[in-house]
């Protein structure tokens, strides 16, 4: 145990990233330390993790394989130029993340965050396009209510309004949306996919009947919607919409940065809903948070068209000065080493039935409005107060917080990402305190 003070003596000089720092200065809620399935205060007071940090400790906290492989690399190499040089581990690790994505998705380009992986994507995309001499599809397609990080490009391709109204000015010109998929009137309380709205995809035919296929360079999709409140694809939506790219010549990249290592009982979401993208983007899982790191999986195609047929030289002009990290590589190769010992996609599989018990119980408390689930994700989706949006699932987290289970709010929608450890009691005890949080709010 290090002597790290866990208590800061002064709040203001830190900016807070997605968070209403002026509430949250006035009421703190601190994290000392973490191990397995609990975060403790400095006060060591446990609290359940229900959302894995931020969904990325898939494994939960504290793993010593994890930590231990980073101080070891630590020492042999601290750090090695991304560009123009190579350290071993790096191509080690690239093999392993190529071992567990879908078959013909092996080719990987390293980033920093879910955010990186997102944007490093759009950019391969136009660059892939042109390379086989198709410099006219520049257009990029996103969904409403797609959460693609913050990064110009995936803010633009992005669907929430509040995240690109601040930058209004600056979000990027020949992007478009298909629909989002949640249809509350139809599919509430339904339990993994719902079974209608399928349809949705069809609207990337009126994108192409307007724009023209060859405008169209990319399509970029969550498999699951996270943080724009849980919203599960309906059955067929995804395997149209695969249909409708190839179609038209058109990318389509899986934005797995949430769905990947294990969260929906495989290692991704491809695999679960059997739909191969052309890409898939990560983050997040892949080192279980313990170092920053995002991938980016490509096919052997996109790979090759761009770097064989590139004159000589640098055949991508994009890079970071950590791609391929060696602490980030040390861990991302303990994390997957872990999932495989550990069958953690095997066990969130295991897992998914009792979870859905446990959120569908909510249903009927007052207020829960929808209750949605797959894989270990769950929303449960609250009646705003009249004229108040946000504040009552605010006010459902801070005591779900105060009685010793960290949830997240997404709007007026609970959010829950549990660790893929988690155990029957774990689960009894997120929703039984959750409710009584509900009950609390009514
Ligand atoms: C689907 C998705 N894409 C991208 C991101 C951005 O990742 P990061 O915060 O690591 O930049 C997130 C983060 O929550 C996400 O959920």
């Amino acid at each position: 145990m290090n002597d790290a003070p866990t208590l800061p003596n002064d709040l203001d000089a830190y900016w807070m990233p997605f968070t209403a720092n002026r509430a949250f200065k006035t009421g703190p809620r601190m994290l000392a330390r973490a191990s397995g399935m609990f975060y403790y205060t400095a006060e060591g007071r446990p609290i359940i993790d229900g959302t894995a940090g931020l969904w990325c400790v898939n494994a939960g906290h504290g793993r010593r394989e994890i930590a231990e492989a980073i101080q070891a690399q630590a020492v042999q190499l601290d750090y090695a130029p991304s560009f123009q040089m190579g350290h071993p581990l790096a191509f080690r690790a690239a093999g392993r993340i190529a071992s567990i994505t879908p078959p013909g998705l092996d080719r990987i380009f390293f980033t920093n965050s879910g955010s990186e992986s997102d944007d490093t994507a759009l950019k391969i995309a136009l660059a892939y396009h042109r390379a086989r001499g198709q410099a006219t599809r520049i257009r990029l397609v996103g969904r409403e209510r797609g959460y693609h990080g913050v990064g110009f490009g995936g803010m633009s391709v992005g669907g929430i309004g509040g995240n690109r109204r601040q930058f209004g000015a600056a979000i990027l010109p020949h992007v478009d949306h298909l629909p989002h998929t949640h249809a509350p009137g139809r599919n509430a309380f339904t339990r993994g996919q719902p079974d209608w709205g399928a349809h949705y995809a069809d609207a990337l035919e009126g994108l192409v009947a307007l724009h023209g296929a060859d405008t169209i360079a990319a399509v970029m999709v969550e498999p699951v919607a996270g943080s724009t409140g849980v919203l599960v694809p309906p059955r067929g939506y995804l395997e149209r919409l695969r249909e409708l790219c190839t179609k038209h010549g058109i990318l389509l990249i899986f934005d797995e940065v949430i769905t990947g290592f294990g969260r929906v009982g495989r290692n991704f979401g491809a695999e679960r809903f059997d739909v191969i993208p052309d890409i898939i983007t990560m983050a997040k899982g892949l080192t279980n948070a313990a170092v920053p790191m995002g991938a980016v999986a490509v096919s052997d195609e996109i790979y090759r068209t761009v770097v064989e047929g590139a004159p000589e030289g640098i055949e991508l002009f994009h890079g970071y000065t950590y791609s391929g990290h060696p602490l980030a590589c040390a861990a991302a190769i303990a994390t997957i080493d872990l999932h495989a010992a550990e069958d953690l996609p095997g066990r969130a599989a295991a897992m998914e039935g009792p979870f859905e018990a446990g959120a569908h119980s909510l249903r009927g408390m007052p207020g829960v409005i929808d209750i949605r689930n797959f894989g270990l994700i769950a929303g449960i989706e609250l009646e705003p107060y009249p004229g108040r949006p946000t504040v009552r699932a605010a006010r459902v987290m801070q005591r779900c917080f105060e009685d010793g289970v960290l949830v997240r709010t997404t709007g007026d929608t609970i959010a829950l990402s549990p660790p893929l450890i988690i155990e029957q009691p774990h689960i009894d005890r997120i929703f039984d305190v959750l409710g009584h949080a509900i009950r609390a709010a009514a």
